[in-house]
């Protein structure tokens, strides 16, 4: 049985759909004083999946997600296997300052103790977050969705990716699509002066495919988009696994040049045209068969 929480019920309802299972409506509004009202309707029996991204508004997602998890725990539901898409307070998993909140590491200990058994996220934004939960954590890549959409929408790409630290996404793309991958790299020429460019490939009058996993104000990307124009790219195609977009990113990354932009369902937003939902079934499916 899958239970979707308001963040993500078409989402559950398309993992529903993959597993050939059965989604658990629940009823959840809040009171006019702004807190949450949540009750599960169906006949819940042992072995549930709760799928809720915790983006924004990340507080109140987290805080549904913690009173589904307590709820079927006092249902004496035993296995709670926990999908969060988008995991929310997933950047500070270390404390930089003296006396700063690891927020990560809090948030992972209360969705445990609110009684999930395990957790399966979409490229987390620090794999350490894995490691910070005391039950199965899972890491799960949405690079092959990605890459059937850039298949089936762009002939003879090539994969950029905006830093080296989101190289591995570009790479894990080119691989499934079998075609070339690069990233954009800083050269100091100066004191004064900096240049970014494609480290070793010519993108001139080819179609670029930038891949990052987040995209929250967009200024990455857009500094992306002006390098790849200055070097004549012939168009920019903008992908990403969890598309934030905060305030007027998405017009700001359109006008910088790109020609489309597509992010995937962990998160809703306009341009969320690519789903998890099967790789999130597969990943479950996969737990079932091992028992
Ligand atoms: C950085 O480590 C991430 O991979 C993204 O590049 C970053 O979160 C994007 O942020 P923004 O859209 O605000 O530039």
């Amino acid at each position: 049985m899958i239970i979707g929480g308001s963040s993500s019920q078409k989402l559950a309802a398309n993992i529903a759909h993959e597993m050939d299972d059965v989604l658990c409506p629940i009823e959840t509004r809040k009171f006019p004083d702004g807190e949450r009202y949540l009750r599960i309707k169906g006949d819940v029996e042992d072995d549930v999946v709760v799928v809720q991204s915790t983006g924004y508004p990340q507080d109140e997602n987290l805080m549904e997600l913690f009173l589904i998890l307590k709820t079927l725990r006092e249902m004496d539901i035993t296995n709670i296997r926990t999908v969060i898409p988008y995991f929310g307070y997933g950047r500070q998993e270390k404390s930089f300052n003296k006396g700063e909140a690891v927020s990560a590491r809090v948030v992972c200990q209360l969705i445990e103790f609110a009684g999930a058994s395990s957790v399966y996220s979409m490229n987390l934004h620090e794999q350490g977050i894995c490691d910070l939960f005391n039950i199965p954590a899972y890491n799960l890549s949405a690079m092959p969705a990605i890459a059937d959409y850039v298949k089936n929408n762009v002939e003879d790409p090539v994969i950029i990716a905006p830093d080296k630290g989101a190289l591995g996404f570009a790479q894990e793309i080119a691989q499934i699509l079998n075609c070339e991958s690069d990233y954009l790299e800083k050269i100091r020429l100066s004191p004064e002066k900096v240049e970014t460019k494609p480290k070793n490939l010519d993108v001139d009058g080819r179609d670029a495919v930038i891949i990052d996993d987040i995209i929250s104000t967009g200024g990455t990307i857009v500094n992306a988009c002006g390098i790849l124009t200055e070097h004549h790219a012939s168009k920019i195609i903008v992908g990403c696994v969890h598309p934030v977009l905060v305030g007027d990113a998405l017009l700001k990354i359109f006008s910088a040049g790109a020609d489309d932009v597509v992010g995937t369902n962990t998160l809703k937003s306009e341009v969320s045209n690519v789903s998890v939902a099967s790789l999130v079934a597969d990943a479950l499916k996969m737990d079932n068969n091992l028992g």
